[in-house]
């Protein structure tokens, strides 16, 4: 190595060592600075794509605000709290039964509708003039001949093969679809019948509760054979 190459290596080095030394610099000079709760809750907002108000308090709601503040570690007092306010906003489907139609119900656990996650312009773009999906298979898996699924959830395929279908486990399997905070206060699932603005109406919920419970639906039944 000649003396020049070893002078050009040595201000290479020279450049790296100042830039990550100025770089630090600028980080702690941010350091220690804070914001109000008002400000970081309106850059959020304006960041954050909402569809409506509703959809905007639901994330800023009693129990969220207590989620967010904890990261998810309410104490026992809030969680007592937080579980009596999300079961008291459950309600029934005007038909009285937490069944409905499980072929309907397929319709609503595929839909990613609501969710307003297509750009118009798109095939099949999300469309607010259309009834809201539930999007299920983002975090779970169900129907064993859908062709994918998430896994943040666990897997609800044969969900009413296991759980049978008594009148204990319809309530249950409703209660959790409309508002899985009443179980998991910090359910990352979203409460799909909960408040203003929901997701899901309830007459939905039972259509869903019946897909995953009914003997006759797909998600009780052995896998399809692929032509
Ligand atoms: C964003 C992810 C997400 C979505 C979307 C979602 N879930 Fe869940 N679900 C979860 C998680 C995570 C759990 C585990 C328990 C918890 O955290 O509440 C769960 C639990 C459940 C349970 C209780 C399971 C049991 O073993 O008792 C049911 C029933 C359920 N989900 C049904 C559904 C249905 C039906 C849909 C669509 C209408 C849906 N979920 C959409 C994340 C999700």
């Amino acid at each position: 190595m000649n003396k020049r190459t070893i002078a050009k290596l040595c201000f290479g080095l020279i450049a790296i060592l100042t830039s990550i030394a100025s770089a630090q610099e600028d980080d702690s000079k941010d350091r220690g600075k804070s914001i109000s709760e008002s400000e970081f809750l309106s850059a959020v907002k304006s960041s954050f794509k909402v569809n409506n108000d509703a959809e905007w308090k639901r994330f800023t709601d009693p129990t969220l605000t207590i989620c967010n503040k904890t990261m998810d570690r309410p104490s026992g007092a809030q969680v007592k709290q937080i579980l009596q306010r999300e079961k008291s906003s459950i309600t029934l489907p005007k038909h009285g039964n937490y069944m409905g139609n499980w072929e309907k119900g397929k319709i609503w656990v595929e839909g990613a509708h609501g969710g307003r996650i297509g750009l118009p312009g798109f095939a099949d773009a999300d469309n607010p003039a259309k009834p809201n999906g539930a999007n299920c298979y983002a975090c779970h898996a169900v129907d064993p001949n859908f062709p994918q699924n998430g896994n943040m959830g666990p897997s609800l395929t044969n969900f009413g093969k296991i759980r049978g279908q008594s009148t204990a486990i319809q309530k249950y399997t409703y209660e959790y679809i409309f508002n899985a905070k009443a179980f998991n206060p910090c359910s990352l699932m979203p409460r799909f019948g909960h408040g203003e603005g929901h997701l899901l109406t309830a007459e939905q919920i039972a259509d869903v509760v019946a897909f995953l419970l009914d003997p006759k639906s797909p998600v009780n039944l052995p896998k399809r054979d692929t032509p």
